[in-house]
């Protein structure tokens, strides 16, 4: 797809204008790449992981969740190679001083000459190779000059202790898997589950990134959601297991009006692949930037339970009830980045009209599902009549925004950039025969309903 950085900027700034999404630490000229979630942006990022819960843990017998530490054991890092094995390419200019990522200067280039490929997990004797075959030049200055391409890790360090001689080195997750595998035993413990069967969780994960500035596709803190699907080899076969949750995976985000056609799998070549799997796709979705990954599915086979009975020396292994054979179970990971998720959503509803700006949110994702208004907020039975169905609808869960200012023109449109579904004005004749006007924000057809009948609505 070709970039749209228009349609990238449009958001950024619906973002920040009408409390989406916010620069972090910005009143101190800000910290580059972390963001802060405003008003809106919280509900809609709520939403979000509620209805993943809802989908994928709620309505499974299958699924257990969990939510675990942030702060691990650095032994767990190690026992999941990613000490070792999690890290990126950086490569600097040595004229302007931009520090950057090898693998997207090198992929950037050839999409320009429009010949794309990857070279994600290539050596760094390979990338500065094709830097100097190519003489690439640098995207910010154009000049040719760069460092040698080097390895730097991906976890955040942080110190454990509070006297400077007995600090110890520790990381935030860099990925939120492991909190999953080191409690596997507890869960076989507590809640006797049989094969095959999940364990599930979201919560922030941490990457010292090297980013490119794309918003909050990638940042050094985000959201995530996933689970680790365990099994039994000789019982099942991964590639059954991928093709079900590939399908599951794709239903989830069509389910929340993300076009299909705006979704691809793209399999991971063996260099691009992380350490721990031994057969990754990527669901990328057309952001207005390209087409780039929005979730991953990795068969991690037994490589992290096997690990951590090696490094802990506890026993991980399963028993089967029915044959009393005890193994190590496989793993099928689905992984879902809730902030890209967030970006998805808004790339894929954004529109604009001729003299509105609409963002089309499903209904089971917006951050208020609708708004009410009085027609005049000098009319005291009016006001009151509107907050009797505001509370209707807050009683009933419904995320119910109330707007008085302004003429209703404003108020329609100021509820269409956020993506209300539904607007609902009380007037003169509400008090006559208990009617209310509801507008649909695609249609903006208008429609005179009795009040009782409103909850159908939201
Ligand atoms: N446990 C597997 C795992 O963490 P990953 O592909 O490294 O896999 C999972 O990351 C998902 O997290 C990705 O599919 C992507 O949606 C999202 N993601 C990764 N890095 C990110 C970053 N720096 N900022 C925002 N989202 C990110």
């Amino acid at each position: 797809m070709a970039e749209n950085k228009d349609l990238q900027a449009k958001i950024v700034s619906l973002c920040k204008r009408r409390g989406f999404i916010f620069p972090g630490s910005e009143i101190y000229g800000g910290l580059a790449n972390t963001y802060d979630y405003g008003s809106l942006g919280v509900l809609l990022l709520r939403n979000v992981i509620n209805n993943w819960w809802e989908n994928f843990v709620t309505k499974r017998t299958d699924m257990f969740g969990l939510d675990t530490s942030i702060l691990m054991s650095p032994q767990v890092w190690e026992a999941s190679g990613h000490t070792v094995s999690f890290t990126n390419d950086l490569l600097d200019c040595k004229e302007c001083k931009l520090r950057t990522r090898a693998d997207s200067v090198i992929e950037n280039y050839f999409e320009s000459i429009g010949k794309p490929q990857s070279v994600e997990g290539e050596s760094l004797e390979k990338l500065e190779d094709i830097l100097n075959q190519y003489k690439i030049p640098c995207p910010s200055c154009g000049k040719f000059n760069w460092t040698k391409p080097r390895k730097f890790n991906q976890l955040f360090e942080t110190h454990l202790g509070i006297l400077e001689d007995t600090k110890s080195l520790a990381y935030l997750r860099g990925e939120i898997a492991q909190g999953m595998f080191v409690n596997f035993k507890n869960v076989l413990d507590t809640m006797r589950p049989k094969l095959p069967f999940g364990i599930a969780q979201s919560g922030k994960a941490f990457r010292n990134e090297v980013t490119l500035g794309n918003f909050i596709f990638r940042t050094l803190e985000f959201n995530l959601a996933e689970f680790e699907y365990f099994f039994n080899p000789k019982k099942q076969k991964w590639e059954d297991l991928y093709e079900y949750w590939k399908k599951e995976m794709e239903k989830w985000i069509v389910s929340l009006g993300v076009s299909k056609d705006k979704l691809k799998w793209r399999v991971h070549s063996d260099k691009e692949k992380a350490h721990y799997s031994k057969h990754t796709e990527d669901l990328d979705f057309e952001f207005a930037f390209g087409s780039e990954e929005l979730f991953g599915l990795a068969y991690r086979t037994d490589y992290d339970l096997k690990n951590h009975i090696e490094k802990s020396g506890v026993d991980l292994k399963y028993t089967d009830p029915e044959t009393g054979e005890k193994l190590i179970p496989h793993v099928v990971e689905p992984t879902f980045g809730m902030s890209r998720v967030f970006l998805a959503l808004l790339t894929n509803g954004y529109v604009e009209e001729t003299d509105r700006v609409v963002l089309k949110l499903d209904k089971k994702v917006a951050p208020y599902r609708v708004a009410v208004f009085p027609l005049v907020k000098n009319k005291e039975d009016i006001v009151e009549k509107a907050r009797e169905i505001f509370e209707m609808f807050v009683d009933a869960g419904v995320s119910t925004d109330w707007d008085d200012r302004g003429n209703i023109g404003k108020r329609y449109y100021a509820q269409d950039e956020i993506g209300t579904p539904s607007c609902v004005t009380v007037d003169y004749q509400t008090l006559e025969d208990n009617t209310v006007t509801i507008r649909d924000r695609d249609t903006m057809k208008q429609e005179r309903v009795k009040t009782d009948q409103l909850l159908s609505y939201a």
